[in-house]
């Protein structure tokens, strides 16, 4: 039995999963990216391999994607992050139409084909508005656990209304409501909802159709999946995966590599 692998160094978190030859996820594992990129890719695939009791020398083909993907320096090839996150959305919910991936830094609004084949895409520019970071920036300034966020601001009963857009400005309102007495539950749905406001505008240039997934690390805070619904007035593809979704594309990338190559053609390269 053979084993491929997907690494994705993410600018705020490094995901590594292994699939078997059917495709079946086999293992995964998470750790921060840090500042030593080249050793999270390390660490992470590491992890991955004790997590599924692998030896190095079972996994035949390794891709690294996401912004450090080049900094995977014991992988095979590469591949965006775009093109392995739609491929992992449709590998776990098969009716996938569209994609939105919300990370530490980026969001980006994927519309993909039945095969997982990228359509069209549109991401964030440069700004952080809208991506974990505005949430991270809001956490820090309330001084509460980033996976307690989500809990909390479905806690709120009179919500407060977030005016600005930009990350560096988040902290300052948020402290400025506090300061007016609102309560932190309320606050905090107030920044869950300005998220969802922006990363449906970027869904809309791309088009929502009725299957929408929702990948990376922010899928896993239940008031942005809320905001998110209420927003669009659709439900989500979304389970304790999808922050993996990224790793997984680039293992079954890796797979198609094994597979081709063993019948003689290999394939040719998605990027
Ligand atoms: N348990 C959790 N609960 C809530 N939010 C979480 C949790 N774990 C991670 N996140 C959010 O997910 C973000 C990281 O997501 P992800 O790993 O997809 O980012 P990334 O791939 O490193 O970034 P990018 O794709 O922008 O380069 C964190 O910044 C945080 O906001
Ligand atoms: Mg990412």
């Amino acid at each position: 039995m053979a084993y491929a692998a997907g690494v994705d160094v993410g600018s705020t978190q490094t995901k590594a999963a292994i699939v078997d030859e059917a495709g079946r996820i086999v293992a995964r594992s998470l750790t921060d990216t840090g500042a030593n990129v080249v050793q999270a890719a390390e660490n992470a695939f590491a992890m991955a391999l004790d997590d599924g009791k692998l030896r190095e020398e079972e996994v035949e083909y390794v891709i690294g994607t996401g912004y450090g993907r080049y900094r995977v320096t014991f992988g095979n090839d590469q591949v965006t992050e775009i093109s392995c996150h739609a491929r992992g959305a449709v590998h776990l919910f098969p009716k996938t139409q569209t994609v939105v991936d919300m990370g530490g830094q980026d969001t980006k609004a994927i519309r993909v084909a039945p095969t997982g084949e990228v359509l069209d895409f549109c991401m964030n520019d440069k700004c952080a508005a809208g991506t974990g970071r505005f949430l991270g920036a809001a956490a820090a300034a309330l001084g509460i656990p980033l996976d307690e966020l989500g809990p909390r601001a479905l806690a709120s009963t009179r919500p407060v209304k977030i005016s600005t857009t930009c990350t560096v400005f988040a902290e300052s309102e948020v402290l400025s409501w506090l300061g007016k007495g609102k309560k932190i539950e309320d606050i905090l749905w107030g920044v869950h909802v300005s998220i969802a406001l922006r990363s449906a505008g970027l869904m809309q240039r791309v088009g929502i159709d009725d299957e929408v997934t929702f990948t990376g690390g922010v899928s896993r805070n239940p008031a942005v999946v809320e905001a998110l619904e209420q927003r669009i007035q659709k439900k989500l593809n979304v389970s304790e995966e999808c922050h993996y979704l990224g790793a997984v594309g680039a293992a079954l990338f890796a797979l198609d590599h094994i597979l081709a190559s063993r019948a003689g053609h290999p394939v040719e390269g998605v990027k």
